[in-house]
């Protein structure tokens, strides 16, 4: 059979006139993305960074003031002082909030004018003027704000893998100069990992997760999970990572191999994929350290941190651009795409179909705020845990591609279904349903 291409140098006839995704990827305040995202709670610093000094910050394209006021109190407050617009980052931090540098104006962590200067004490200014501030919750290492408005503040979720005592919660955050989206969509790309992280650079994660696998996609009560299912040596691997909408994600453990029985093995990394402005973000979150799952110490405590992370090409200055050319990594390939990555000029292919479905997500609960419908909460009530659905299982047995497939789903089944239990109970009911699935199979 033979296949009938497009005519070759086409260069000068290809289309110039890309167009942006502004829907998804444009996160200002009053933009329908920068909207959707500003109805959840996002890390907007390690706590390490919040010395005695105001720290400058910019989230979702908004410049602000982070400080902890003497009293231990975090306050995020918009940079330029509402009296003749200083910036607060020159502010001095108080005993309750913060005073602006240039004529004294003295500021609560909720924005409220305590004393405006020389003016006399409470007098009119205070009853008319309120700063712009956002609350604020430190939270093991991270300190995470709310930007949205103020009525539709969401609780704040605690996710069941922060809350598991057997692994270590490391601080971190990663800055990459391109569009969130084109970091956060990288989960749900799975085929990446074969090609980029394996045929191309050589092997930058497991030797395991170089192998062919059966990718399916599936929603998930956060979001969406992909399911991918190889066989390794003798065991059916079965992963699922998931992202947690609007911007989160979990994967499982980096170095992989696949090479003893586990069920529902949990996370590796939480981090969330937070816009600093429309072409910058911070991917903010906690590396997570335990010899179950890294029984091959190949995880370094101490390469884990402000810019920096123990897995390879994560950042720019971590080797020489030559070096990168060779063995590129996630940022190479996530950065190269340009900064907001023009869906218009892309062919997606069966392959895409994570990328595709996660956009679909996205646009969905974006398109649905628009329309006045307030998007799911994460967490119903104050600190509650929230079930997640990342995991791997590693089961000793030999089965058809088809078989595997449906092995997958079966886990995946399992792991969403049993949301509502412990995770002893969690790990329990993945294992029965692989010793039923290979009983019958
Ligand atoms: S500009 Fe801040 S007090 Fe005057
Ligand atoms: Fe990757």
């Amino acid at each position: 059979m033979t296949t009938e291409r497009p005519q070759g140098f086409q260069g000068y006839h290809r289309r110039h006139d890309w167009q942006e995704d502004p829907e998804l990827t444009h996160i200002d305040r009053g933009t329908e993305c920068g909207e959707y995202l500003r109805r959840y709670w996002h890390p907007v610093a390690m706590t390490d960074e919040v010395t005695g000094l105001p720290l400058l910050v910019k989230v979702l394209g908004e410049e602000l003031v982070l400080f902890k006021d003497k009293s231990g109190e975090f306050g995020l407050l918009h940079k330029h002082c509402s009296h003749r617009g200083a910036s607060l980052e020159f502010g001095i931090v108080a005993d309750h909030g913060i005073i602006c540098c240039y004529h004294g104006w003295h500021y609560a962590v909720d924005g409220t004018l305590i004393r405006a200067g020389s003016e006399r004490q409470n007098g009119p200014i205070c009853k008319k003027v309120v700063h712009g501030a956002y609350p604020v919750i430190e939270k093991d290492g991270l300190v995470f704000a709310y930007l949205g408005p103020f009525k539709s503040k969401p609780p704040f979720p605690v996710f069941d893998t922060q809350a598991d005592s057997g692994v270590e919660k490391v601080p971190f955050s990663l800055s990459t100069p391109c569009n969130w989206l084109q970091i956060y969509e990288n989960t749900q790309d799975p085929v990446h990992v074969v090609h980029l992280h394996s045929n191309v650079s050589g092997i930058q994660f497991g030797v395991a997760s170089g192998l062919d696998q059966i990718i399916e996609y599936q929603d998930s009560p956060l979001g969406m999970i992909n399911i991918q299912t190889r066989e390794v040596g003798g065991f059916i691997w079965s992963r699922t990572v998931e992202s947690i909408l609007p911007n989160a994600n979990q994967t499982g453990a980096i170095w992989e191999e696949a090479d003893s029985e586990k069920f529902f093995q949990r996370s590796s990394v939480l981090r969330w994929v937070v816009p600093v402005d429309n072409t910058s973000t911070r991917t903010i979150g906690w590396r997570y350290l335990s010899s179950e799952l890294d029984p091959g110490n190949q995880g370094n405590r101490s390469h884990i941190g402000k810019e920096s992370i123990d897995f390879i090409g994560q950042t720019a200055t971590e080797r020489s651009h030559e070096e990168a050319q060779r063995h590129p990594g996630d940022y190479e390939a996530q950065v190269s795409q340009g900064p907001i990555a023009m869906h218009d000029r892309e062919n997606l292919a069966s392959s895409d179909a994570g990328v595709a479905r996660l956009r679909r997500l996205l646009r969905r609960r974006v398109t649905e705020l628009q329309e006045g419908h307030e998007p799911p909460r994460q967490a119903e009530r104050e600190g509650e845990i929230v079930s997640t659905y990342t995991q791997d299982t590693v089961f000793l047995a030999s089965f058809s591609s088809d078989q595997q497939r449906a092995f997958g789903q079966t886990v995946a089944n399992t792991v969403i279904r049993s949301g509502d239990r412990s995770p002893d109970e969690r790990v329990l009911m993945v294992k029965q349903a692989c010793e039923t699935f290979a009983r019958r199979s």
